[in-house]
């Protein structure tokens, strides 16, 4: 019985200490992977934007001179490659988004997906 006693106590220390290492990272890697097939403006970039750029590069902030608000105008900057270029900290461009960590590297991917896809307007 004490055997039997102790023998539980073992397991549940086992279990629960391993739970510690559960995280869905370590355990499935493939849950985190990054999805950029059919991006689409609307879906997938403007919230992007909206998040990290447009708190400076709306028309109304229009910092460094910069509007990427509206897909007109943030299609310039696909056009000229420096939208590109400043998310992914590419030299003789300022990084974006200025003073704040670089975007992480799936919604670089994403960006980079929607605009090898033809920037379209979807
Ligand atoms: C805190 C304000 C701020 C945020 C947020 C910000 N920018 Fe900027 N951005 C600027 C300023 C100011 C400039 C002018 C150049 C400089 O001062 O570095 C600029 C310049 C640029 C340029 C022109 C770069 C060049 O070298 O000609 C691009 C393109 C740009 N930003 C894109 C973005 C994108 C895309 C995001 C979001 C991922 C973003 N910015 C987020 C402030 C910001």
């Amino acid at each position: 019985m004490k055997r039997y006693i102790l023998g539980i106590l073992w397991v549940s220390t086992v279990m629960i200490s391993s739970c510690y290492y559960d995280n869905e990272e370590t355990l499935y890697p493939q849950v985190r992977t990054c999805v950029t097939d059919s991006m689409s403006y609307a879906g997938d970039i403007l919230p992007i934007l909206d998040n990290s750029c447009l708190s400076c590069h709306s028309a109304a902030a229009n910092q460094g001179g910069v509007t990427i608000e509206g897909y007109t105008s943030v299609k310039t900057y696909v056009d000229n490659d420096l939208l590109l270029k400043s998310i992914k900290h590419e030299s003789g461009v300022s990084p974006m988004p200025k003073n704040a960590d670089q975007l992480d590297s799936c919604t670089i991917a994403k960006v980079e997906a929607w605009i090898l896809q033809g920037a379209l307007n979807n």
